[in-house]
């Protein structure tokens, strides 16, 4: 027998179920807010990741699925959608539009990390890209229309917000940031030494306890951010608290991913053990020109689509369309031309061998059915079938032509 790899899964039955359900909502409600699908290209240049999500990321330099294809190009199974979908924005010369673009995707990404409960190696996300907006205000609907999202799928959530400030305020408190590492380098742990060189502001959020306790004191971005990221942020919480969203100023919060600037947040669940983040995102100003684009203002996010599947409430399954069988074997082909047009307006389930009228009943309530037409010998040799409304439990016998 052979198996998924290892982090890679199947899903069927219920876990299939809650996956449609998952995706129907969310394009329902980003379709609301002006969002357009996108379907991008799982194989990309692994130049791509390299030079938006980051050299020395760990999605990158740590977990691509990266390889020579047979025309010996270097290639690689995307890890997340944003590069992507900038890639996509930017051949199709959408930056040179004034019109602003808004898209939303669903679909697979690869990481190659340790699988556990809630991480695996093949994954699925929702996501959504916003071009063109520069204004906090698209933050703060970002987050309204996830917040949306969770609570039309009955998730609660808990809300991560910082600010990662701009080219202006960026640079100086890398630089101060770095120089308070250097003090305390030799208690910080390995991948914290490595870091303060490659990109110092990932050591903030290090897991390590001891590394957590000596960051305590570290320089935070937000008391220095510049004139126009503090207002923007100022901005956001306003925006937040009349709107009765509660989150959380986390310091530390950097995201794995370096194209972010400004506003970066997490929607988190304390109900999924360890790997509890269920949705992440912020505003990435720079993205688009450092792939060749027009400068373009942008903001997106995206939902882990396995991370929220046990949490999701799913509504309650309605009886719907018809279950047709025959108690007599030849029965059977006068019904194909009934299930054909009655295909036409609702879900039809029409069993091919003939069986017993309560072998039919139980077919029809494990198929879920609405209504149950059956043919036997009587309605054969009149031309009739017959029908039961499971939910009013109305029974008639009609002919074929009416039925
Ligand atoms: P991300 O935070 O790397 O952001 O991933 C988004 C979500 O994908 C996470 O919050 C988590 O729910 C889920 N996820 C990530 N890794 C795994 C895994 N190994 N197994 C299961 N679920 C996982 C991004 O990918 C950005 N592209 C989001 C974004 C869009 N930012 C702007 N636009």
């Amino acid at each position: 027998m052979i198996n998924p790899l290892r982090g890679m899964k199947d899903l069927t039955f219920d876990e299939s179920q809650r996956f449609v359900h998952i995706v129907t909502t969310a394009i329902t409600i980003a379709k609301r807010y002006g969002y357009n699908y996108i379907e991008t290209p799982i194989l990309e240049e692994t130049s791509l990741f390299k030079r938006s999500v980051g050299n020395s990321s760990d999605i990158v330099s740590k977990e691509m699925y990266q390889f020579e294809d047979k025309g010996g190009n270097d290639v690689c199974m995307r890890p997340e959608g944003t590069a992507g979908v900038v890639r996509a924005f930017v051949s199709a010369k959408l930056d040179r539009q004034p019109i602003k673009q808004k898209f939303y995707y669903y679909g697979p990404m690869f990481r190659y990390e340790r699988p556990q409960k809630g991480r695996l190696r093949e994954f699925h996300q929702f996501g959504c890209e916003s071009f063109g907006e520069a204004s906090v205000y698209e933050d703060f609907t970002i987050i309204t229309m996830i917040s949306q999202i969770f609570e039309a799928l009955g998730i609660g959530f808990d809300l991560q917000i910082n600010s990662l400030g701009c080219t202006t305020c960026m640079p100086p408190y890398k630089q101060n940031l770095v120089g308070f590492l250097t003090e305390i380098k030799e208690d910080l742990c390995e991948d914290c030494n490595r870091r303060i060189e490659s990109n110092p502001i990932r050591v903030l959020d290090c897991k390590n306890k001891t590394c957590q306790s000596l960051l305590v004191t570290a320089p935070k971005l937000i008391d220095d951010l510049c004139d126009e990221c503090d207002t923007d942020f100022k901005k956001l919480t306003a925006l937040l608290n009349d709107a009765g969203i509660t989150y959380e100023v986390d310091t530390n919060l950097v995201r794995g991913l370096d194209y972010y600037n400004k506003t970066a947040f997490e929607f988190v669940s304390n109900d999924i053990g360890s790997q509890s983040a269920i949705a992440g995102g912020g505003r990435y100003d720079k993205l688009v020109e450092f792939l060749d684009g027009k400068p373009t203002p942008a903001v997106g996010f995206a939902i882990g689509i396995e991370r929220i599947m046990e949490l999701v409430q799913m509504p309650e399954k309605e009886k719907e369309g018809i279950y047709m069988g025959a108690m007599v074997a030849e029965a059977v082909e006068t019904l194909f031309p009934l299930a054909t047009q009655k295909r036409k307006e609702t879900k039809v389930t029409l069993e091919y061998s003939s069986k017993g009228f309560k072998s039919h009943m139980k077919g029809a309530d494990k198929m879920n059915a609405r209504y149950v037409m059956l043919i036997g010998e009587d309605e054969l040799a009149n031309g009739t079938v017959w029908i039961k409304d499971i939910q009013t439990k109305e029974e008639k016998t009609l002919p074929l032509a009416e039925a």
